[in-house]
């Protein structure tokens, strides 16, 4: 049996045939006929100078095969293929990887039932870095996000060096925490969302970056943000199929989250303003915290152009003022909500508490239902669509 392996591929539906990855690839591992631009296994050594400079990104797809699909293959497609099932076994995936599948499930549970990838997704990469052979990566800088003092929010930028580690905006990746556990086997990675967009946290850099708040006696929590400059960690994932951005630009997106919920809403920003600018279909995010010194970015939220995300800054624990939650705000914007619940074009994104389930959900009952439509059917609808996704933890 081959051992599988990971292959760099290029979609051929997305693809314009512009070249420019082929002029850029240093080895010439890049080729092209009359029908596709392909990437030719044999020579590809990962070095991602092609990522950048696509203007499609149709040429960050990846698939872990066991054989790789030959140039003539990748000549005739006009299409890429899904990624196999390779099975256990074959993967070299672990029962704890798929405890990590698992804890990604249980996090997307309260959509209510099978998430689905907004149909004009990237198709991720998922499960290339397993406990057994994990992505190394360099600490980059490690930034306190908050002032409050018993708040300590980190941006944690992680360099993945000249490995492969394509993420998308929205996936999260596991983190393992150095040590054993008290019957002397590894710990369990930890689940963090990445917050930087698919071309890193700074574009031509192979890098990424996570929100992480330090709990109290949080094991990795702890670990995550007492990190110093260069130091190493191991990374397994990237995790996660569904809570996906679209790439139609038009996608209208209703963001809801709390504190450091608001990493993947942070990717989605980034990718939308360096990709589509003001002429995508618009975002508007409920995003709720205790107050402005613990909103994560809040400085550099202030910088986002207001046609491309409207916000919603919503305080609970403001001196002399009412405690306020995301789902209140909702309430109180009820018709730009319901308006974007009308259109077939919006998706909406819950990321945050597990606690603001049910009052996030009895806001958009009571929305839903102003227009006249039950949202136990409406969001049904919406999720099999691709249209709504909810991670809470
Ligand atoms: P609270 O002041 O009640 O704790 P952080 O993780 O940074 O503490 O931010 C979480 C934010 O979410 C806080 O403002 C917190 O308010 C708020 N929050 C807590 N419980 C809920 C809930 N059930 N629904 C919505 N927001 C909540």
């Amino acid at each position: 049996m081959n051992t599988p392996v990971k292959q760099h591929l290029i979609d051929p539906e997305i693809c314009i045939r512009c070249y420019t990855c082929e002029m850029t690839c240093p080895i010439e591992a890049i080729t092209h006929d009359d029908m596709n631009v392909v990437v030719d296994a044999d020579k590809c050594n990962f070095c991602m100078d092609c990522i950048p400079v696509c203007p499609t990104g149709s040429i960050d797809e990846w698939r872990v095969v066991n054989t790789p699909y030959s140039l003539e293959e990748q000549f005739g497609w006009s299409e890429l293929p899904p990624q196999e099932d390779l099975g256990e076994a074959e993967t070299g995936m672990e029962a704890l990887d798929e405890a990590m599948a698992a804890l990604l499930a249980e996090a997307h549970a309260g959509a209510g039932g099978k998430a689905v990838a907004p149909k004009s997704a990237a198709r991720p990469a998922i499960n290339l870095y397993t406990l057994a052979q994990p992505a190394v990566a360099k600490v980059q800088g490690n930034y306190r996000l908050t002032d409050d003092p018993e708040h300590d929010v980190r941006h944690i930028i992680l360099d993945m060096g000249g490995l492969p580690f394509p993420v998308l905006e929205g996936q999260s990746v596991g983190v393992v925490p150095p040590g054993e556990d008290e019957n002397g086997k590894p710990h369990l990675p930890r689940l963090y969302s990445v917050s930087s967009p698919r071309d890193g946290e700074r574009p031509n850099y192979n890098n990424i970056s996570l929100t992480v708040k330090r709990e109290p006696d949080g094991l990795c929590s702890n670990f995550l943000c007492d990190l110093e400059k260069g130091a190493e960690l191991n990374l397994t994932g990237p995790f996660g199929a569904t809570f996906l951005l679209p790439d139609d630009a038009e996608a209208r997106l209703l963001l809801i989250c709390t504190g450091t919920g608001s990493a993947p809403m942070r990717a989605f920003t980034m990718r939308r303003q360096r990709v589509v600018g003001g002429k995508s279909g618009g975002m508007l995010m409920f995003f709720g915290a205790r107050n402005p010194e613990s909103l994560p970015y809040f400085g550099p939220l202030k910088k986002v152009p207001e046609n491309l995300l409207k916000q919603e800054l919503v305080y609970s624990r403001l001196d002399g003022q009412a405690k306020e939650y995301v789902q209140d705000r909702m309430m109180a914007r009820e018709e730009a909500v319901a308006e974007m619940l009308t259109d077939p074009a919006t998706h909406i994104y819950i990321c945050g508490l597990k606690g603001m389930e049910d009052g996030v959900e009895h806001a958009l009952t009571n929305i839903a239902e102003s227009i006249g439509q039950p949202w136990a059917i409406l969001r049904d609808v919406m999720r099999s669509e691709g249209r709504y996704h909810v991670e809470t933890y």
